[in-house]
């Protein structure tokens, strides 16, 4: 951590990084490979899904995010510290940051076909030249239809 980090900003990060840990290291693992194909990666990819309204709504609402046992609050936070840490260079220039309220109002509406809705944010990112095309396709091909957030955590 870089010197002159304020105090405040040590104990966030300090908070996200331990509910990654407790809430999202068991699938996505420490360096956010996941497992692929059953369980995506975020690093170097998770950015993308803020270029569009639909992505960055699906960022909050998909199972693994929408369903952790952890107040908005906290659930903001670690959603932030996730996109930065793993995946800054992929964020729109214009991104900012998601704000308690925008998780609160997106995670209550639930995801019943996450895999599907996956495939159309990053189909129609790639219609509008906003990630590789080859990228999405090598992605999506590399998961069937039909996984669903019932993956094995264990890998
Ligand atoms: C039980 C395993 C599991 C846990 C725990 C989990 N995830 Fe996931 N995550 C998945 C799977 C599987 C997907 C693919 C979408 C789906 O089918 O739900 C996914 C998708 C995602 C995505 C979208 C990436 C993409 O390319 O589709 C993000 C972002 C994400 N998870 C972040 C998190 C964060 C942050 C946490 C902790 C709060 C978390 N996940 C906890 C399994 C998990």
């Amino acid at each position: 951590m870089a010197d002159g980090t304020s105090l405040s900003t040590q104990l966030w990060i300090a908070g996200a990084v331990e509910d990654y840990m407790r809430q999202c290291m068991g699938c996505h693992g420490r360096d956010g490979l996941g497992a692929p194909p059953a369980v995506p990666r975020l690093v170097g990819f998770m950015g993308y899904y803020a270029r569009s309204v639909e992505g960055r709504a699906y960022l909050v609402r998909v199972p693994g995010v929408a369903n952790a046992p952890i107040d908005d609050l906290r659930l903001t936070a670690l959603l932030n510290w996730t996109l930065d840490t793993y995946s800054a260079a992929e964020l729109p220039p214009d991104f900012e940051p998601f704000t308690t309220k925008e998780v609160a109002l997106l995670r209550a509406q639930r995801l019943s076909t996450p895999a599907q809705i996956r495939r159309t944010v990053l189909t129609d990112l790639a219609k509008a030249g906003l990630i590789d095309p080859g990228l999405v396709s090598a992605t999506l091909k590399s998961r069937s239809l039909n996984t669903s957030n019932d993956a094995d955590p264990t890998k």
